[in-house]
């Protein structure tokens, strides 16, 4: 089994059971207590933040998120650059009719227009700019997981804070000069405010005078914006597709399902479940509690929260939970990516870009996700591992993620 250690939370009191991991992230007597060595691109976030402020900055936030914005991005911001980078790589075909590519940095490019998007960066237009902004992406992200990361954490940090240096001077700041022109048209009431774009940077501008937020902290939300829109998901995809190729080596019969959203949903989340964005999560007690368990937590302890063997948990997913099995009976009112997105107050607000809303009494209301658009489009165009080279896992990082996983198309 999959046992994976925490070295920045070795001191912290473990918890792996899934039921325990919930009701701490559940319960109000638990503050945020992750990300510290992070601060200096991720320092007082939504994600880091509690209580009051956090609830009003989760509120301001969540508008980013409603069925018609995920409609929008699923549609314009999504499925055009997904075209476009098919289209581009199809020029690369060898005398077989075959393209050879890697997925991991491909999934990242179908994803920077829709990280672009929501966060409200303007100007990613030309491949240079496109480059530089993946580029900046990239190295925040690992910046923002400073504590799992195996390169020396300064350097990690150093990079991390010059590339936001960077990025703010390229695409934020002009992007937010923009957007607080707007804003102050709208409370000029010289410009409607559905005039002006459904964005992190927008609503930040619109918000800034009741706010009590400095321009720097602007430019770390906006880091976890672009973290959340485009890390995540590149790390969590690469994971889907070599599960459910062997898924299919093993039940050739259901090759012919791999254009049933349905089934690919299956295929996504069941694949979540198994592979987390991160060892665990910590919190710190601010009273005494009693677990539901029995288990007794002081005051001012860290506990150290193993979603990703909470997820394994056999009483919750069956004695084969380490498996990956699409026809897996879920318990009820579990759901089937588990704690991938976290749980309580601090749950994942971009899940239903990367899981889809389903709307049963209206399906033209429903959203597919980016994970199960990604994955129909790639087969959609014969995707296959490559035969000849193997996929290699990130050593850069104790996270559990791929560096490189070759792929060959044979429909492009
Ligand atoms: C596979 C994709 C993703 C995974 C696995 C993931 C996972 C998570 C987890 C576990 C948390 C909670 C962390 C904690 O409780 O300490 C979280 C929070 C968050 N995520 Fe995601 N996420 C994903 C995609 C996204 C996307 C697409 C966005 C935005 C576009 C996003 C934005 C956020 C934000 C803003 C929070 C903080 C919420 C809060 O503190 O209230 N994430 N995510």
């Amino acid at each position: 089994m999959l046992r994976f250690e925490a070295p920045p939370y070795a001191d912290q009191t473990r918890i792996e059971a899934y039921d325990e991991v919930m009701e701490i992230l559940r319960s109000p007597h638990f503050i945020q207590n992750s990300h510290k060595e992070s601060v200096p691109v991720y320092g007082d976030v939504l994600l880091l933040t509690d209580g009051a402020v956090h609830i009003k900055r989760r509120q301001m936030i969540s508008t980013l998120f409603s069925r018609g914005a995920l409609q929008y991005l699923e549609s314009e911001a999504l499925m055009p650059p997904i075209e476009h980078l098919l289209s581009e790589l199809a020029k690369d075909k060898n005398a077989d009719g075959v393209v050879r590519t890697d997925l991991v940095p491909l999934v990242r490019a179908m994803l920077t227009r829709i990280t672009a998007l929501v966060t409200g960066v303007d100007g990613v237009d030309t491949d240079e700019k496109t480059e530089r902004f993946r580029m900046q992406v990239a190295l925040l992200a690992e910046a923002s997981a400073v504590e799992w990361s195996k390169r020396p954490h300064d350097v990690v940090l150093a990079d991390g804070v010059r590339m936001l240096d960077e990025c703010v001077q390229e695409f934020l700041r002009p992007s937010y000069e923009r957007r607080r022109a707007m804003a102050a048209e709208i409370k000029a009431g010289t410009r409607d405010v559905a005039d002006g774009p459904t964005d992190l940077l927008m609503l930040l501008a619109l918000h800034e005078g009741d706010g009590d937020f400095t321009e720097d902290y602007v430019w770390r939300e906006c880091v976890l914006a672009l973290v959340g829109a485009s890390a995540t998901t590149t790390q969590a995809l690469p994971h889907a597709f070599m599960h459910l190729e062997d898924w299919l080596a093993e039940h050739p019969e259901d090759r012919t399902r791999v254009d049933d959203p349905e089934f690919l949903r299956r295929a996504a989340t069941e694949s979540l479940r198994l592979h987390l964005p991160a060892p665990a999560l910590s919190r710190k007690a601010v009273q005494d509690v009693e677990l539901k368990s029995g288990r007794r937590i002081a005051a001012d302890e860290e506990v150290c929260l193993f979603f990703t063997h909470a997820n394994l948990d056999t009483d919750k997913f069956g004695d084969d939970a380490h498996e990956y099995d699409l026809e897996r009976e879920l318990p009820a009112g579990t759901q089937p990516w588990g704690l991938n997105f976290g749980n309580g107050v601090h749950m994942c607000i971009g899940r239903p870009l990367v899981t889809g809303l389903t709307n049963r009494a209206d399906p033209t209301q429903s959203t597919d996700g980016t994970m199960v658009k990604i994955l129909r489009a790639l087969y959609a165009h014969g995707v296959e591992r490559d035969p000849d080279q193997q996929a290699q896992a990130n050593q850069n990082s104790v996270e559990d993620a791929y560096a490189s996983v070759p792929v060959i198309f044979r429909k492009l």
